[in-house]
């Protein structure tokens, strides 16, 4: 095969985002070498330290040099310095909205050797398609008379035919691909009548195109019981972006935790690099003590590579997870971020 760069841009944050995003990079580094496939990083300064210092969340600029990459890979986001929506809306949702990640991708799977809190958890592996560019996080939406007895505060969930219909053919296309071929639409459509009857009739309609899967529905509260009582049942869930962001966080939860949760927004029409992280945060509590886990971001990595159309290699690195989160279960030493990340790399390396 010809010989293909891939331009890389990297945005590695605040607190832990920086030492995982470092074992990342060693991962991907480690499962592309050797082949025809390099890979070429920029580092963009963005979040609380670039805030602080310039008063700059995303300008116009980095976003136009973020585009002319091929993929991002983003660290964490966020410090107890920064007021609460600063950076998630001006950063992290900006490129989201911007870059036009519709498609919300969060792997849930439990690795063999990983303690679930579910006393049976049985076996869990599915993915949460969260919507990514509508609902409640538009920012439709404000305040008036604030501060007041009379303040008024509004968020509209913004729901539209065209953006329902991509991330559940989406949805179905994952589903179809995979060996159940099951997919669940969450919603809540018995009280959110107009928007759950608009993702209704669209899953109902974009089944046609796929009689192979098989689909169900569950109110999102229903959900939530499944996930805890009987998590095997998932497939694929195709659902709403609040609906999503909550859903997965438990979906994490049942499955060992925020130490190995993998995200990707993803740009399926490919007009705009792809985004994958770690669905953690900053951690300011360990932050900068070489204690936070890398493994969510190497497994971030695999995504990024299968997004790339590169599965072999992403492959490895996920095998490479799995066979090392079974001798933690034997193995009582604590490891620093880099002892990790570079157990991982030699398993990559095989
Ligand atoms: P968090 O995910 O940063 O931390 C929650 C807890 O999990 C903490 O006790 C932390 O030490 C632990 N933890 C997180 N990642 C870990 C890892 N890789 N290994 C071991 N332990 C880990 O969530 P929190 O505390 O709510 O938010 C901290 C900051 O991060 C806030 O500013 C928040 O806005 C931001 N944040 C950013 C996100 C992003 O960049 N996408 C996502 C979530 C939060
Ligand atoms: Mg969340």
């Amino acid at each position: 095969t010809a010989a293909r760069d891939i331009r890389l841009a990297v945005v590695a944050g605040d607190g832990i985002g920086t030492e995982v995003v470092e074992q990342g990079l060693l991962a991907l580094d480690t499962a592309l070498h050797g082949g025809a496939v390099t890979v070429s990083t920029t580092d963009f300064d963005l979040g609380a330290r670039r805030w602080h210092a310039t008063g700059e969340t995303l300008t116009d600029t980095d976003l136009e040099a973020i585009r002319a990459h091929d993929a991002i890979l983003l660290g964490a986001i966020g410090d107890p310095s920064v007021p609460s929506g600063v950076l998630e809306r001006g950063l992290l949702l900006k490129l989201r909205f911007a870059l036009d990640h519709y498609v919300n991708l969060r792997p849930s799977r439990l690795y063999p050797g990983v303690a679930s809190p579910l006393g049976n958890p049985g076996e869990i592996d599915f993915v949460v398609v969260r919507e990514g560019t509508e609902g409640p996080y538009v920012g439709n939406g404000g305040a008036i008379r604030v501060g007041t007895p009379h303040e008024v505060a509004n968020e509209v969930s913004v729901n539209t035919a065209f953006g329902v219909e991509r991330v559940v053919r989406d949805a179905f296309a994952r589903a179809a691909a995979r060996p159940r071929k099951k997919l669940t639409l969450v919603h809540k459509h018995n009280v959110l009548v107009h928007a759950g009857h608009l993702w209704r009739r669209t899953v109902e309609a974009v089944n046609a195109e796929f009689p192979d899967v098989t689909v169900d529905y569950l109110h999102v509260d229903a959900a939530t019981i499944f996930l805890v009582t009987n998590p095997a049942r998932f497939d694929v869930i195709v659902t709403d972006n609040l609906f999503g962001d909550i859903l997965t966080d438990l979906a994490a939860a049942i499955t060992g935790g925020i130490g190995l949760a993998a995200s990707a927004n993803i740009n399926p029409d490919r007009t705009a690099p792809s985004m994958f992280e770690p669905v953690h945060g900053s951690a300011p509590d360990i932050a900068g003590q070489g204690k936070a886990d890398p493994t969510a971001t190497v497994l971030s990595v695999a995504l990024l590579l299968e997004h790339l159309g590169l599965p072999e290699a992403a492959a490895r690195v996920e095998k490479a997870v799995a066979d090392d989160i079974v001798e933690r279960g034997q193995v009582e030493r604590v490891r620093s971020t880099a002892e990790v990340g570079k157990d991982l790399a030699a398993r990559i390396a095989g």
